[in-house]
């Protein structure tokens, strides 16, 4: 190893990381800071990066490309972990892993480092995707490999070498952001049933404190946002704009038990503001747009990408394929939704579309029904048949008692029904 670009937030643990890594391994050290929005670019990083001993500092805006490359479509699959977290973090590990890779190659660098430990998801994401894209790189992670430094014993590390360090109060939680949200963990939050303290949250006010609701209208094309109440904007510009509307009035607070994929479960707490409105106007949108069959089929695929990216598998060729599969399916997406914030709820409140599959004379209950009523029967007929002969055949599910009628079901019977059964169950 003789050349190593480290992955840099400008943080505390990765300006040690750069001097241990020169002092360990006598390498030239290239620092990459990546702006990926939402606060993540510290003010003063290259300067740091060079105090403490790299050779080169790059600080790359990468808001359009995250957003573009890795933010829509995961919008447009509607993809989200275990049905609840919008994948912020997890989405931008394949990018920052691209750049790495990108960043190497021009630097001829043999090696990459970045600041994960060893318990996260994080780290399996850059080692897999790194080495995905070249397998002859090296991949470091400082703190996998003895680097365990407590925070002050980091801070005495910095001061001996007179590496510049940032004076930020430190956080009693570990923080990720960027523009498509922010992950908080650790401390007091590692008890699940503990409420999360106010200071857990930065981007959104208390739901209770926010101010009357507002309507927003989002417009999509293919299923991808394009326009906020009438003004198109640039992607970037659009998520920082529902970032901050959605924010004040407290949308888009996540509490979430989440599998980890090193096998634990975990507590976290995301902020996603933008994200929430999206998704909501997004699914709006489909609804109208997308066939019963696409909806249904869509659910797995959102399901299988949101776990192929949460794993670390972002350029596996599954993960492309239903990529592929995903931009197809949302050429019909275009349209406007609508979406009332009211007290931390996303709330949609109408939809629209030139391509909706919606038609008022088939829905009607007033005047104009053009749905043909009497087709209904033979319908019902062929349609129930598989069930008439089940319960001719087999028995019908429902059992009269005299005059009542009940539903049995003798497997259900035999479960536990109450919280001390089941307690006396798993104890004994
Ligand atoms: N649990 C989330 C994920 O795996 C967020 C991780 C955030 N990282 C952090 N250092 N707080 O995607």
């Amino acid at each position: 190893m003789n050349k190593v670009v480290l992955a840099y937030s400008g943080g505390l643990d990765t300006s040690v990381a750069v001097a241990w890594l020169r002092e360990q391994f006598g390498v030239e050290v290239v620092t990459l800071t990546i702006d990926v929005g939402g606060g993540s670019l510290r003010a003063g990083v290259e300067r740091r990066a060079m105090s403490a001993g790299a050779s080169k500092a790059y600080v790359i805006d990468a808001r359009d490309r995250f957003t573009t490359d890795f933010v829509w479509p995961h919008l447009q699959a509607n993809a989200l972990y275990q049905g609840a977290y919008p994948l912020a973090t997890a989405l931008a590990r394949p990018l920052i892993a691209q750049l790495l890779v990108e960043v190497a190659a021009r630097e001829s660098a043999d090696a990459v480092a970045h600041g994960c430990t060893g318990k996260g998801n994080d780290q399996v994401r850059f080692d897999v995707a790194v080495h995905a894209l070249d397998p002859g790189l090296e991949v470091v992670a400082p703190m996998r490999v003895g680097m365990g430094l407590s925070r002050d014993q980091e801070i005495d590390y910095a001061h001996e070498r007179g590496i510049e360090i940032p004076i930020t109060k430190s956080s009693p939680y570990s923080i990720d952001v960027n523009l498509w949200g922010r992950s908080c963990e650790t401390g007091v939050l590692e008890d699940p049933w503990v409420a999360p303290p106010a200071d857990a949250y930065e981007w959104t006010v208390a739901p209770s404190a926010a101010p009357d609701p507002v309507e927003v209208t989002i417009a999509f094309e293919g299923g991808i946002p394009v326009a906020l109440d009438g003004d198109r904007l640039p992607p970037v510009e659009l998520i920082e704009r529902l970032h901050a509307l959605g924010g004040a009035h407290g949308v888009g607070r996540i509490d979430h038990v989440e599998d980890r994929l090193v096998g634990i479960k975990s507590r976290e707490i995301y902020e996603a503001p933008a994200a929430t409105i999206l998704h909501a106007a997004h699914r709006a949108l489909e609804g109208l747009t997308l066939s019963k069959d696409t909806l249904r089929f869509d659910r797995l695929v959102a399901d299988e990408l949101a776990q192929l990216t949460y794993d670390g598998l972002w350029f596996s060729a599954l993960h492309r394929d239903l990529r592929g599969y995903v931009a197809s399916s949302q050429r019909v997406v275009s349209g406007d939704a609508r979406i009332r914030l009211d007290h931390g709820s996303a709330i949609v409140v109408g939809r629209r579309s030139p391509l909706s599959l919606y038609d008022k004379s088939l829905a009607t209950y007033d005047e104009g029904d053009a749905f043909d009523h009497a087709a209904a029967v033979g319908f019902i007929e062929i349609f129930g048949l598989p069930l008439r002969v089940e319960a001719a055949r087999h028995g019908a599910v429902g059992k009269h008692h005299g005059a009542a009628w009940t539903w049995t079901d003798p497997l259900l019977d035999s479960l536990p029904t109450t919280i001390e059964e089941a307690a006396g169950a798993t104890s004994a």
